[in-house]
C-alpha cells in the first residue's frame, strides 16, 4: 500500500472522535457558502415547505408522529411499547408492557390536539385504557367491575396497538417478496424513478440466519437483474446490503474470521450484481463497525473481475466526525483500482444508539457530532467534496430534508453527475416536485421482507420520525413555519443547546463513571497493547498481605490456561496460621468516612492507571477476552466509587 493511502485510511480511525468543533470549523470552510448563497438556499427550501404543505397532506403515520412524537412523555412510551410489542412473544408479558407503559401517562393533555379524528380517536381509547390501568386494586364489587374491564382492556389493546404497528410497518415496506415489490414498484419505475431493493433483515444472530440472508440477497439480485435493461447501470435498479446480516460475529474483535466469511460472501454478491448489471449499496451500521466495514470493502474490491463495473455502491454517514476522510479514501481507492463507485451519502440512522452506547461504554466522545446543525452542515460539506469528485464516484444524495435538496440542487449544477435518494414512504412530494421540475433522477429505497424481519428498521424509522428535530416531523405542524423549517443550519450552529454528558459524565456529580475502552477504535487497541506490552512475559509472585509477618504456604506455579508452557506466576496461599494471625492483628476501620471513602477512590484510580497490567492478568492467568477484561476492571473501578 503506498504511503499517502496508508496516511488516508490512518486518518480515518485517527478522526473518530475528534473535537466537534475544530471539526466544524473545517467544514464550515470546505461547505464554502457564502451568506448570499445560504440565504438564496433556505429562501428556496421554504418555498419547497409550502409547496410541499399546498400539495399533500400528511399521512396517518406522520400525523400520529407529530403528536405523539419523542418530545412526550406519552410518545416514548409508546414508542418503547412498539418496540417491545414486536419483539415479546407471550401475550401475557404483553399485558404486563402495556400496563407498565399506559397506565401512568396523561394521554387527556393530548385530546382534541390532533388534526385527524382517527389520532383523536386513538387519543380516547389510550385516555380510558389509562384510566382504567391506574384504578387501584381495592377489594368490593366495583373493583372486581374494574378488573373485569381491565382484564377485557388489555387484550383489546393488544390487538389494537398490535395492529397499529404492522400499519405502520406497512407504510415502509413495498412487498413481502421481491416478487411483490417489484411489481409495486413498476409505477413509479413508469414516472422515471429507479429503485434500490432493501431484504429485510440484520444483526444475523446465527450462521443460520446470517446464510438465510445471504440467501435471500442472491435471490434478490437475480430477481432484479431481469428488470436491468439499460446500458447505463444508474438507470438499472440494484439492491442494498447489510454486512451485519451476513455473519452473526460482525465485530472488531472477531476481525480476521469477518474477514474470512463476509469478505468472501459479499463478493460472490457483487459477482452476481455484475453479471446482472445492478448496483449493489453496502449499508452503513454502527459506528463501531465502521472501520472494519472498509477493510471488508477494500478486500472485495481488490479482486480483478470486477474491473469494469460501476455498480459498487458504499454509504458515507454524514453524522460521523469520519465522514470526510472517509470520502477522501474512497477516490483514493477508485483511483487506485481504476473504478467509479457509487457513494450514498446519508445522516445517519443510529444517533440516538450511538449516543448512548458510548455514554454506557464510558467513552470521553463521541463518534458522532451532538448537534443537529453540526450534521447538516457536515453533510452540505461532505456534497461539495463529492461533487468534486465525480470522475470516480457517483454521488447519491438520500434525504428528505427540503433544506438539504436545495442545497445539493444550488451546489451540484450538472444535474447529470448526481441521484437524490428517499425512502420508501418517506419523502414523496418532496422528492416528486423536484424530479419534475429539476429534471433529476431519484431512486427509491425500498425494503422487501416479513414483519418478523421489521423491527430494527421500524424502529430507525419511528425514531426519525418522532423527533421534534427531524425534518418529516417539523414539516405537518403547521404551527413551525416554512422560514423554520427550512432554516440555514449554518446559523442554527452558533445557538446554544444543552450539553450531552459523555461517557466520563453520566453519573457526576454524584461519583466518576468507570474509564471506558472502545474496543473497535483501532488506536485505543494499539493503545491497549502498549499498556500491556511490558507485562507480556511478567512472572507475578502473589501472597497474603499481613500487616505482620505471613507465614503462607510453599509457593504453587500458575500458568496460562490457554498455554500450559507459559508460567504466569507463583501464589503463596495463605496458611491457616496467617488467617489466625490475620485476625488477632485486625483493628476496626473507624477513620472519618470521608477520609475512608478517599482510599476507596484512590483504589479505583490506581487501578485505572494499571490498567495494562491487570489487563494482562486477566488474559494469561484467567484465560479472559478483552472485553471481559474491560468489564472486570470497569466492574472493580464502579464499585469502589460507589
Ligand atoms: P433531517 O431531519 O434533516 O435529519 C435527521 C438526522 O439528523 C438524524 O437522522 C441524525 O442523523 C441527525 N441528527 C438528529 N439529531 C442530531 C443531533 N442532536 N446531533 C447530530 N445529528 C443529529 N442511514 C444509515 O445510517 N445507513 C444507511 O445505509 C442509510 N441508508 C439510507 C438510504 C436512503 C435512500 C435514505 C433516504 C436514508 C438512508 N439512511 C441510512 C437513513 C438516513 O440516515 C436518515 O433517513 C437520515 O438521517 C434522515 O436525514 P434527513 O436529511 O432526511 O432528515
Ligand atoms: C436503515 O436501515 C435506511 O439503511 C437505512 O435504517
Amino acid at each position: 500500500m503506498p504511503r499517502d493511502t496508508r496516511d488516508l485510511r490512518a486518518a480515518v480511525d485517527a478522526a473518530t472522535y475528534a473535537d466537534e468543533g475544530e471539526v466544524l470549523e473545517r467544514l464550515v470552510r470546505e461547505a464554502a457558502l457564502s451568506t448570499e448563497d445560504r440565504a438564496r438556499i433556505s429562501a428556496a427550501a421554504a418555498a419547497l415547505v409550502r409547496d410541499i404543505r399546498g400539495t399533500t397532506r400528511p399521512g396517518l403515520m406522520e400525523v400520529f408522529l407529530a403528536e405523539y412524537g419523542l418530545s412526550t412523555d406519552e410518545g416514548i412510551a409508546l414508542m418503547c411499547l412498539a418496540e417491545a410489542l414486536l419483539r415479546v412473544p407471550d401475550a401475557e408479558t404483553i399485558d404486563a408492557l402495556i400496563e407498565d407503559k399506559i397506565a401512568p401517562s396523561d394521554w387527556g393533555r393530548h385530546m382534541g390536539h390532533s388534526t385527524s379524528p382517527l389520532v383523536n380517536a386513538s387519543t380516547w381509547g389510550l385516555m380510558l385504557t389509562g384510566r382504567v390501568l391506574r384504578e387501584d386494586r381495592a377489594p368490593g364489587p366495583v373493583a372486581a367491575l374494574r378488573g373485569a374491564v381491565k382484564r377485557l382492556g388489555e387484550p383489546v389493546i393488544r390487538t389494537a396497538v398490535g395492529r397499529a404497528m404492522r400499519e405502520m410497518g406497512r407504510q415502509f415496506v413495498l412487498g413481502e417478496s421481491i416478487e411483490s415489490a417489484m411489481k409495486r414498484a413498476s409505477a413509479q419505475e413508469a414516472k422515471g424513478y429507479s429503485y434500490s431493493y432493501d431484504m429485510l433483515g440484520e444483526a444475523a444472530r446465527t450462521d443460520t440466519d446470517a446464510r438465510r440472508y445471504f440467501d435471500a440477497y442472491a435471490q434478490a439480485i437475480d430477481a432484479i437483474g431481469t428488470a436491468a435493461t439499460s446500458a447505463d447501470i444508474r438507470d438499472n435498479p440494484g439492491i442494498s446490503v447489510k454486512l451485519s446480516a451476513l455473519s452473526p460475529r460482525y465485530e472488531e474483535a472477531q476481525r480476521a474470521r469477518v474477514m474470512a466469511e463476509v469478505a468472501p460472501r459479499l463478493l460472490s454478491l457483487a459477482h452476481r450484481a455484475k453479471a446482472a448489471g445492478i448496483g449493489l449499496n453496502v449499508d452503513a451500521e454502527e459506528a463501531d463497525r465502521l472501520s472494519l466495514s472498509l477493510d471488508v470493502m477494500e478486500r472485495v474490491l481488490s479482486d480483478d473481475a470486477l474491473a469494469g463495473w460501476d455498480g459498487f455502491g458504499v454509504v458515507v454517514q454524514a453524522y460521523g466526525q469520519r465522514a470526510g476522510p472517509v470520502i477522501d479514501w474512497l477516490h483514493d481507492l477508485a483511483e487506485r483500482l481504476d473504478r467509479r463507485f457509487m457513494v450514498r451519502l446519508v445522516k445517519g440512522a443510529y444517533w440516538d444508539t450511538e449516543i448512548k452506547r458510548a455514554q454506557v461504554e464510558g467513552l470521553e466522545g463521541f463518534p458522532l457530532f451532538t448537534a443537529k446543525p453540526a450534521t447538516d452542515v457536515s453533510y452540505l460539506a461532505c456534497a461539495r467534496k463529492l461533487l468534486g469528485m465525480t470522475d470516480r464516484l457517483y454521488p447519491q444524495f438520500a434525504t428528505h430534508n427540503a433544506h438539504t435538496v436545495a442545497a445539493i440542487l444550488d451546489i451540484g449544477t450538472d444535474r447529470d453527475a448526481f441521484e437524490f435518494q428517499r425512502l420508501h414512504g418517506m419523502g414523496e412530494t418532496l422528492h416528486e416536485l423536484v424530479r419534475s421540475r429539476e429534471g433529476t433522477r431519484c431512486r427509491i429505497y425500498a425494503p422487501v421482507g416479513a414483519h418478523r424481519d421489521l423491527l430494527a428498521y421500524l424502529v430507525r424509522r419511528l425514531l426519525e420520525n418522532g423527533a421534534n428535530s427531524s425534518f418529516v416531523n417539523q414539516i405537518v405542524d403547521e404551527e413551525v413555519t416554512p422560514e423554520e423549517v427550512a432554516k440555514d443550519p449554518f446559523d442554527a450552529l452558533a445557538e446554544a443547546r444543552p450539553h450531552i454528558p459523555t461517557g466520563p459524565e453520566i453519573f457526576l456529580p454524584e461519583r466518576a463513571n468507570s474509564m471506558g475502552f472502545d474496543l473497535a477504535h483501532p488506536p485505543t487497541l494499539a493503545a491497549m497493547d502498549r499498556a500491556r506490552g511490558p507485562w507480556r512475559a511478567h512472572v507475578w509472585e502473589a501472597g497474603p498481605l499481613l500487616a505482620v509477618e505471613a507465614r503462607p504456604e510453599p509457593a504453587q506455579e500458575m500458568r496460562n490456561p490457554a498455554d500450559h508452557a507459559e508460567l504466569v506466576g507463583r501464589v503463596a496461599w495463605a496458611s491457616r496460621a496467617d488467617i489466625d494471625t490475620a485476625l488477632d492483628a485486625a483493628r476496626v476501620w473507624d477513620a472519618p468516612a470521608a477520609e475512608r471513602a478517599e482510599v476507596l477512590r484512590g483504589v479505583a484510580d490506581l487501578y485505572e492507571e494499571h490498567y495494562g497490567e491487570l489487563f494482562a492478568l486477566c488474559a494469561r492467568e484467567a484465560g479472559k477476552m478483552v472485553g471481559d477484561a474491560v468489564a472486570e476492571l470497569r466492574e472493580a473501578a464502579d464499585f469502589l466509587r460507589y
